[in-house]
């Protein structure tokens, strides 16, 4: 393969006809963890659904592993190897913890070799809640549960939609340690958070959205260097 993991181009999109994205340029490269950025309602949870062939692309282009992913069905671009974190969770609430892991597993595109041991590993706590039903879970078991999920995909890439949103800050470390595992091991990811410290740590470069559009992008460095970007963009920081 040649060229980034992931593109986006120029990428439009619309629920219904109210437009959300006014031309979404966007770069993952293999290997690297990109973090997308955003006040409420600017488009990330949309960009998102579109990547995945949940909202029809209506215009631009995106690619995934070079490859035009527009007009292909969700689970077609799944199984390309895209694993989903979905905002929310989405976790089965009346399947146990093992049967929400087993449910979507398979030998995907990509070479994580994920196996239940291995999830267990990275979130003990599955382990041990293992024949419970995802409703009986805590909002960060849940969390763990949903990134297991997509996991067991074996993605090439993993996309997380607002991963520690609502979490309390021990849960929170957790997550994102074990997404820093998940980078080591040489993953692919792209992440929706609100939180500029953790993603600095974690990623490598950040594009901001405003209003449908990527109005900045650049390292972890420039984001630290610059408070006034997270300022007039994110809202952060007086
Ligand atoms: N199902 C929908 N139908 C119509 N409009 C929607 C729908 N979902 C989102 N929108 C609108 O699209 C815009 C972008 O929403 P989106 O969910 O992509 O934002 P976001 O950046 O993910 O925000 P948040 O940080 O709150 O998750 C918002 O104006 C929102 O109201
Ligand atoms: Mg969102």
């Amino acid at each position: 393969m040649t060229g980034p993991l992931l593109q986006l181009a120029g990428v439009e999109a619309a629920y219904g006809r109210s437009q959300v994205l006014f031309g979404v340029d966007l770069v993952v490269e293999a290997g690297s963890a990109v973090a997308l950025l955003g006040r409420n309602g600017m488009g990330k949870t949309t960009t998102i659904r579109t990547v995945m062939g949940l909202l029809p692309l209506q215009a631009g282009i995106i690619r995934f592993a070079g490859q035009p992913v527009a007009g292909l069905p969700a689970h077609r671009i799944a199984r390309a190897g895209i694993g989903l974190v979905p905002e929310g969770r989405q976790i089965f609430p009346n399947l146990t913890v093992h049967e929400n892991l087993v449910a979507t597993a398979r030998a995907g595109a990509g070479a994580g070799g994920w196996t239940l041991a291995r999830i267990h590993q990275l979130f003990p706590r599955l382990a041990e809640r293992a024949g419970n039903l995802g409703s009986e879970l805590s909002g960060g078991e849940q969390q763990m549960l949903a990134i297991g999920r997509a996991l067991m995909t074996n993605p090439r890439l993993l996309i997380l939609d607002e991963a520690t949103e609502g979490l309390a800050p021990l849960v929170r470390r957790e997550i994102w340690s074990s997404l820093a595992r998940l980078r080591a091991e040489g993953l692919t990811i792209l992440v929706v958070d609100k939180d500029v410290e953790a993603l600095a740590r974690l990623c490598d470069r950040h594009a901001i959205l405003e209003r449908g559009r990527v109005v900045w992008t650049g390292t972890s460095a420039d984001l630290l260097a610059t408070p006034e970007v997270a300022r007039r963009h994110l809202g952060l920081g007086g």
